[in-house]
């Protein structure tokens, strides 16, 4: 055991809740994912999903409990490490969140100018990705003009890009027709083979049926079954 974490454990969460206010968005949650576990969180809008999601990459800090990711225990890092802990996470939202004013290219590029790699090295690398999620050819457009499925490839490069240990998805397919939001799936699963542990949260049941992977219940903040 390193840290309260077991050789194999990626995500330790003991007990935590998060209140905004008066409202309890998660009421003591313990969940432990494997590495390279492939993982459903569902639950009707409102159940907490966004919110454990949001804890996880310290978007929002927890009110109570503990959270370890990879040997890192979020109640005590320090500001200057939250890069690093960023930087073990690709992460995927419903609405895209890509910026507007930059192509394809520099979108997915824009991890690895941070992370600090030169030019050089960083074409190769988005090219690689742009390839896998089958969008190279759109790499100097902007992504005003990409369909909502393509915006999402362009995200799912973005999140891949760094070779994160975990890659989360929020409602990845919320905002697509069927056809792309399959294809999209398709992308996390080969994202899952690549090596990466993935957590997608989403309320499509359809997809969760139709797809092998463990499932997180919440409803109203809280585990609704074993798991
Ligand atoms: N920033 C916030 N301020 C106040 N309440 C919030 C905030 N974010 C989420 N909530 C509330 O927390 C609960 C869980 O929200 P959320 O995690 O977004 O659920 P889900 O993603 O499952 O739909 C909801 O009742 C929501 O209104
Ligand atoms: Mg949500």
């Amino acid at each position: 055991m390193v840290n309260g974490q077991g050789k194999n454990t990626i995500i330790r969460m003991f007990n935590v809740s998060k209140r905004y206010g008066k409202m309890e968005a998660l009421s003591n949650l313990s969940l432990e994912v494997r590495k390279n576990e492939f993982i459903f969180v569902t639950g009707p809008s409102g159940a907490g999903k966004s919110t454990m999601i949001k804890l996880l990459y310290m978007g929002e800090t927890a009110s109570s409990g503990s959270i370890l990711v990879d040997g890192m225990n979020l109640a005590r890092i320090s500001r200057k490490q939250i890069p690093m802990l960023r930087r073990k996470f690709g992460v995927v939202f419903q609405d895209f969140k890509l910026i507007s004013t930059k192509t394809v290219f520099q979108n997915v590029a824009l991890v690895l100018e941070v992370a600090g790699l030169k030019p050089k090295e960083i074409y190769p690398l988005v090219m690689d990705v742009l390839e896998c999620v089958g969008i190279e050819d759109r790499s100097e457009e902007f992504p005003p003009v990409l369909s909502g499925g393509e915006k999402q490839r362009v995200a799912i490069a973005r999140a891949m890009v760094g070779t994160p240990k975990i890659v989360l998805a929020d409602e990845p397919t919320g905002s697509l027709d069927p056809d792309s939001a399959a294809q999209i799936f398709q992308l996390l699963r080969s994202v899952h083979e690549r090596g990466a542990t993935v957590i997608i949260a989403t309320h499509d049941q359809q997809m969760i049926n139709n797809h092998d992977g463990r499932v997180v219940r919440l409803v109203k903040g809280r585990m609704d079954c074993e798991n």
